[in-house]
């Protein structure tokens, strides 16, 4: 999920994209990068994790947030400073990878009780 920050949660859009789908969710892994300004959009992403434990989804601990976001990209729309957001996002992916193999066994193997 990719997501702002405003008034300290998440938009409405985000919220009402998630609301699109139910079972979908239903033990799937799930990853967040955020903008912000000073929080980076992490207070978002705490609220959504609250959503998706709702849907059965497991929100990876890990983050890719962009704080003070209106001077973290360039012209072009690249991170004017790549070092940080790719070592997060390698440890973000990684524990996304990480999740969606072990809850694709564990679906495999035994039906989700929901
Ligand atoms: C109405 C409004 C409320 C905002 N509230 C927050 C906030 O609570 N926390 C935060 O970190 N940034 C806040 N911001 C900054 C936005 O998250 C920031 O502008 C955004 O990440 C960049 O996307 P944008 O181009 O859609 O504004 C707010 C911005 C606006 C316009």
């Amino acid at each position: 999920m990719v997501t702002p920050e405003y008034n300290h949660s998440h938009p409405a859009s985000v919220k009402n994209a998630i609301d699109w789908h139910y079972t979908e969710w239903r033990a799937e892994p799930v990853g967040f990068v955020s903008s912000g300004g000073i929080s980076g959009g992490l207070r978002a992403v705490e609220h959504l994790r609250h959503v998706f434990a709702e849907l059965h989804a497991v929100s990876v601990r890990d983050t890719v947030s962009f704080h003070d976001a209106g001077r973290q990209f360039d012209a072009a729309g690249q991170p004017a400073d790549p070092e940080m957001p790719a070592v997060a996002a390698d440890k973000l992916l990684g524990q996304l990878v990480w999740w969606g193999r072990a809850l694709r066994s564990a679906r495999a193997e035994h039906p989700y009780p929901a």
